[in-house]
């Protein structure tokens, strides 16, 4: 009886899918650069209709000539998701192609105040510095609930990994970071009903996407300074790439974490450990 199982676990094996997205419709809001164009990438090599989002034109159409290279399901929908109008008109579009929506990776968020010290900020870029990462991140969340919840399906928002881990000059950052951790324990279990499975993904550093030339090409010398002292402390010698972080959210978004709901995985070479 024991061997008979173990036959069917080695046809199990074999025939096991569940990492392919064949069939499914994935949003991947913020990629038509950085993270979340990795993400949007590996998506449509696994099967998936594609839906790639960012806020201008011109930088869109390229990455959408470039995915769709790859595969010929690949769309692109533009606009701002810290607009919850444009969030919610960006999740429709993605829905109305096939009629369905599948997977939310909720990865853009453009924060448009640099890390620096808390005393040092103004009230009107602490507000900012809130809201351009924190509104991004969630409105499409929310936009995506109502065609999320018929079939049942997947988010994954990205974080960093200053939530976990106290930064000086980036105490929004983490704050916001934070808020997003919570938000992934939270909306796990009140999505759970609608087997809607909800996880983050916190990065500290990736070497190959436009953040780390702003960081380290601009003349912001405060962020350039924390940065490099964190650089040279990834035990494994380097940073990740953008790459290595979407094979986890890949990973997240598909049926093989079908038992994976309100975590957050820490993509960063072992620099850190999350404590929540
Ligand atoms: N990379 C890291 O190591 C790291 C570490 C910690 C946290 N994060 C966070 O993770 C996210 C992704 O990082 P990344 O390095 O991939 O960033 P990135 O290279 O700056 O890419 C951001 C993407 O999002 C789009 N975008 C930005 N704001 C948007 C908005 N309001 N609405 C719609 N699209 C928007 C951008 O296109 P347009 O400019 O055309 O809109 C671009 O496609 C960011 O929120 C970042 O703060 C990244």
């Amino acid at each position: 009886m024991l061997w008979h199982k173990k036959e069917n676990a080695l046809q199990d094996w074999l025939a096991d899918t569940s990492s392919g997205l064949a069939g499914r419709v994935a949003l991947i809001t913020g990629s038509t650069g950085g993270v979340g164009f990795q993400v949007a990438g590996m998506l449509a090599a696994r099967g998936a209709t594609v839906v790639i989002n960012g806020r201008g034109q011109e930088r869109g159409d390229a990455a959408l000539k470039a995915l769709q290279g790859l595969s010929g399901r690949v769309h692109l929908a533009t606009g701002d998701c810290i607009d919850p109008h444009e969030a919610a008109r960006v999740v429709q579009q993605a829905a109305g192609l096939e009629g369905r929506l599948d997977i939310l990776v909720s990865a853009g968020a453009e924060g448009r105040v640099a890390p620096k010290p808390f005393a040092e900020m103004s009230a009107e870029e602490i507000v900012t510095a809130y809201q351009t990462r924190f509104l991004p991140r969630i409105l499409p969340v929310h936009a995506a609930v109502p065609f999320l919840r018929e079939q049942g399906g997947s988010v994954v928002m990205l974080t960093t990994d200053a939530a976990r881990h106290p930064t000086p000059g980036e105490s929004i950052v983490g704050a916001v970071g934070a808020g997003v951790i919570l938000m992934t324990k939270a909306l796990a279990k009140e999505f759970s009903r609608w087997r809607i499975r909800v996880n983050s993904v916190a990065m500290t550093l990736t070497s190959d996407t436009p953040s780390w030339d702003r960081i380290f090409g601009g003349d912001a010398a405060f962020q350039q300074q924390l940065f490099t002292k964190l650089n040279d402390r990834f035990p494994g010698g380097r940073a990740p790439t953008a790459q290595e972080v979407a094979h986890v959210v890949a990973f997240l978004a598909s049926d093989a974490a079908a038992q994976v709901t309100g975590q957050t995985v820490s993509v960063n070479g072992g620099l850190s450990f999350g404590g929540w």
